[in-house]
């Protein structure tokens, strides 16, 4: 490791490349008796990933962001090749949010020649946005367990809005023993209900103005099941909706408890509409939660 790697600061905020000079700044942190919190991320930092920030810089010491883009959990290359990096605006945001280091290493310091060890989460996986993209929950659970350990945190902060990777993450920890408390933080939606992801910006202005209406039918949906309506009734009624307001097809509609992500087709415990739609070429995911009936 050389001395510029090792010192390498934006504004008040270190910037760390090698694990172990991470290790040497957390240990130093715990020695004084302070707790710390990690935000992961993979860059292109919007409203969403602020908003784990924030969290993390209420309940924590010190805040820890990653940034990187994880080869892993891409199952096309142009896909990986594509993913907008830009460190100098991501690192600037996280300054002015307090954050005290950025860990953003090349991929060979988290991928060293000959890693071949995967971690596997199949039950929570193996539905939902794991259909549609193999492997993708298999490269999250295994980048988040190295980063978990590489970081030593004892909070770990995910959106809501990535419901299925949030207790998938938290499931692997568990059953690794990984001293880590997986702190979930609700969706950031713009006003008019729209979630925040990196994928809006591709909605041509047309679609951007139909796009709420995933989050107004989800919560409609959500009221009536918890009314009592029928299961199957409901979805199909959400279909429909959706279909109207410009989601052309569908991944998947679900409800599905909301521990298991078991399908349901009744709503007997506590549940959760899950929706990945395309308009045009562009996919947008969302979820609610459904109230169990009185
Ligand atoms: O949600 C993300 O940005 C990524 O899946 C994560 C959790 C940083 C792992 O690469």
């Amino acid at each position: 490791m050389t001395d510029s790697e090792q010192s390498e600061t934006y504004g008040a905020m270190a910037v760390v490349r090698r694990i172990a000079a991470l290790r040497e700044a957390v240990a130093a942190w715990k020695r004084a008796g302070e707790r710390v919190g990690v935000v992961p991320t993979m860059g292109a930092l919007h409203a969403g990933h602020m908003a784990l920030v924030e969290a993390a810089r209420r309940d924590c010491d010190r805040v820890v962001t990653t940034i990187f883009v994880n080869p892993k959990q891409f199952n096309r290359p142009d896909d990986l090749d594509s993913y907008p990096r830009d460190e100098a605006t991501d690192a600037a945001r996280l300054v002015e949010a307090g954050v005290d280091l950025l860990f953003a290493p090349p991929v060979e310091e988290v991928y060293p020649e000959g890693f071949q060890t995967k971690v596997s989460v199949p039950l929570l996986s193996d539905c939902l946005c794991g259909l549609t993209r193999p492997g993708h929950m298999d490269g999250v659970a295994t980048v988040v367990a190295k980063l978990f350990l590489m970081t030593a945190a004892e909070r770990a902060y995910f959106g809501e809005k990535d419901f299925q990777q949030l207790l998938v993450v938290r499931r692997m920890a568990r059953d690794l023993d990984i001293p880590v408390e997986v702190v979930p933080v609700p969706t950031v939606r713009d006003a008019d209900g729209l979630a925040l992801s990196s994928r809006n910006a591709l909605l041509s202005a047309g679609q951007r103005a139909r796009a709420p209406v995933i989050h107004r039918t989800l919560t409609a949906m959500a009221g009536k099941l918890a009314d009592g309506a029928a299961v199957a009734e409901i979805l199909a009624w959400g279909r429909g909706e959706l279909n109207a307001g410009g989601v052309e097809k569908f991944d998947y509609l679900d409800l599905r408890a909301e521990d298991s992500l078991e399908e349901l087709a009744d709503l007997d415990r506590p549940a959760r509409l899950f929706v990945a739609g395309w308009m045009g070429a562009v996919r947008l995911i969302d979820n609610v939660a459904v109230a169990a009936k009185a």
